[in-house]
């Protein structure tokens, strides 16, 4: 089982939106997928029906100071039906986990060794991180192979980025030396605005890696349709966004020490 992580410490850049298009259109196509819920806001469940994980979270695998009491096959769901789709939901309990990790031995490890126990059973985990640089986004970086960073075409998100690539090399020297940056997705994209344009051109010369594919603007709330669970979830934009996205992760699949994200040019 190879293993994304979704991250930026950012709120609202579209990562829990982001995991579950790429879940759902991955397993479309054919792999075992394992989407982690790593917000105790717990959006990407709610987003899945799952509205309360009490007992059966994320944070009951994970314990605390202390070390889980439930395995993580014990609290996996199936969330559609008919492709090998799973979750494994968070619940607000995850804040206190990540409080008592803090006192844990071996703490920055403690996902990777519960994501471990599933790994033959799916092709690809992508995690869902909590919109902060805790020990959750910590143990999600330090278990992922790879790190897909959404961000707004914003300049303010240009620092944040930057702030958020050191973090990332600090990882890499500490931690996770073989983690691999897929790049920074552009999202909420409106090629109308000039202000867009601007920050984008901005991020391409401060060297950022951006990612060919964007993600546009969309004007319906992705919540909606996911209550229904009725057809699969397209990220709002264009529809083909969705399966340019799951190409690009395949292609990083096959391609694994070879990957060059290239730069978009327009
Ligand atoms: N490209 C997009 N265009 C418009 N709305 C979006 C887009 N991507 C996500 N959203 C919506 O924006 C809100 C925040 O996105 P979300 O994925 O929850 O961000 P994060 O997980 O980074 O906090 C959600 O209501 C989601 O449906
Ligand atoms: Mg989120």
């Amino acid at each position: 089982m190879k293993i994304i992580a979704v991250a930026n410490q950012r709120m609202g850049v579209g990562k829990t939106a982001i995991t579950l298009s790429l879940g759902m259109a991955l397993s479309e196509r054919g792999l075992r997928i394992l989407m982690v819920d790593l917000d105790p806001q717990a959006a990407l469940s709610a987003a899945c029906g799952v509205e309360e994980a009490q007992g059966a979270s994320l944070a009951n695998v994970l314990g605390g100071s202390g070390p889980g009491t439930v395995e993580m096959r014990d609290i996996l769901k199936e969330v559609y039906p008919g492709h090998n789709c799973y979750l494994a939901p968070a619940d607000l309990e995850l804040t206190l986990s990540e409080l008592g990790l803090n006192f844990r031995i071996g703490r920055e490890s403690v996902l990777e060794k519960a994501l471990e126990t599933v790994s033959k059973e799916f092709d690809l985990a992508v995690l869902d991180c909590p919109s902060a640089l805790g020990m959750l986004a910590v143990n999600a970086l330090n278990s992922a192979q790879a790190v897909l960073i959404p961000t707004r075409p914003e300049i303010a998100d240009l620092r944040s980025i930057e702030l958020f690539l050191t973090v990332l090399e600090r990882i890499k020297k500490e931690i996770n030396p073989d983690l691999e940056t897929l790049g920074v997705l552009v999202t909420y994209y409106n090629r109308e605005l000039g202000p867009h344009k601007a920050a984008i051109k901005a991020m391409r010369e401060a060297g950022l890696p951006l990612l060919e594919v964007g993600i546009e603007e969309g004007d319906h709330e992705i919540e909606d349709q996911l209550s229904e669970m009725s057809r699969p979830i397209d990220i709002p934009g264009d529809p083909r966004t969705r399966t340019q996205l799951a190409k690009l992760v395949e292609q990083w699949l096959a391609g694994w020490r070879t990957w060059q994200p290239s730069i978009t040019e327009s």
